[in-house]
């Protein structure tokens, strides 16, 4: 089996404890699509990122004898699971360990935006901090917020409870009401994300990457928000269309934006960097040690049942 990039040899360990013979791409290769076909010609298994496209040319150059791909990753939206269903190809995904980690980096996001962190911390490190001042760099707070959390799955409904915490006010977008947030965080359910888009100081993106998503707040929903909503996206880049944000940011509409996730990654658009109003991170919400070892374990013990002619997991 391959996996297509070096990794801590403590997360391969199950894959070695089962005997499978494991092929590790190194890092050129994994950034490099035909290098990459060329590795997984003959592979049973491949063990793949978030940065790998698993298109039906990976699948076809791994040839007929490829039974599972296994993420290490919740979301699924870099493989294309048509193709893989076609060729009877499992799919496994890492959801549930990640849920705690992920939730915790949206707040962090929304905390560091709010309280205005790398400003106040650039201040502090360029020796340029004067002293306490009564009006210096005020931020907002979070208790009476509304918030708006888009896709209240496992990771959003985690948020939303973390966020009810700090005393804002939840409400969430999605398929269908969770009677447990209504019931536990007095949570309002939008079933049109329009209007809801129109009541919310806050709106926190957890929706998955699809078709449908794909510039799920674009311009026109950019320019629904109230003025100096904040915009939170821990969930996957391209749910922005990134050149209207960059707009909203810099002509005051936002009062900011906190992003984990870019719609080029791992190129961030220019015009975000050069903001005072954003925090942005390279896509760190699972990474913590813990996590990131179970995710990896769910993966490997994916690939090794699968290859077991066991069950793979629920894209299967
Ligand atoms: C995932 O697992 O999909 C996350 O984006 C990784 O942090």
């Amino acid at each position: 089996m391959l996996v297509t990039r070096p990794l801590a040899e403590a997360w391969l360990e199950p894959l070695h404890a089962a005997g499978l013979t494991v092929d590790v791409a190194s890092r050129h290769e994994a950034g490099d699509p035909a290098a990459l076909r060329a590795r997984a010609a003959g592979a049973a298994g491949l063990l793949v990122v978030l940065g790998d496209h698993v298109d039906a040319a990976l699948l076809d150059a791994a040839g007929p004898g490829l039974r599972v791909v296994a993420t290490i990753s919740v979301g699924v939206d870099h493989i294309d699971l048509e193709a893989c269903r076609a060729r009877g190809v499992r799919v496994a995904n890492t959801p549930d360990v990640l849920t705690d980690a992920t939730a915790d980096l949206a707040m962090t996001l929304l905390l560091a935006l709010t309280r205005r962190v790398r400003e106040g911390e650039a201040l502090v490190r360029g020796g340029e901090w004067q002293g306490w001042e009564p009006g210096q760099l005020l931020g907002r707070d979070i208790r009476g917020a509304r918030v708006l959390v888009v896709g209240a799955g496992r990771i959003g409904g985690t948020f939303a409870r973390r966020v009810h915490a700090f005393g804002a006010r939840v409400s969430y977008h999605g398929r269908s009401p969770r009677p447990a947030l209504d019931d536990a965080l007095d949570a309002r359910f939008e079933p049109d994300l329009d209007p809801a888009l129109g009541r919310a100081d806050v709106v926190s993106l957890h929706a998955p990457l699809t078709r449908e998503t794909r510039h799920l707040l674009d311009a026109r929903r950019l320019a629904l928000l109230p003025p100096r909503a904040i915009v939170i996206n821990t969930g996957r880049g391209p749910l922005i269309d990134e050149d209207a944000l960059v707009a909203a940011l810099r002509d005051g509409h936002l009062w900011g934006a906190g992003l984990d996730v870019f719609e080029h990654e791992p190129r961030v658009h220019p015009g975000l960097a050069a903001l005072p109003n954003v925090v942005l991170l390279p896509h760190l919400g699972s990474a913590t040690e813990g996590t990131r070892a179970a995710m990896a374990r769910l993966a490997t013990d994916a690939v090794v049942e699968a290859l077991r002619g066991e069950r793979a997991g629920e894209f299967g």
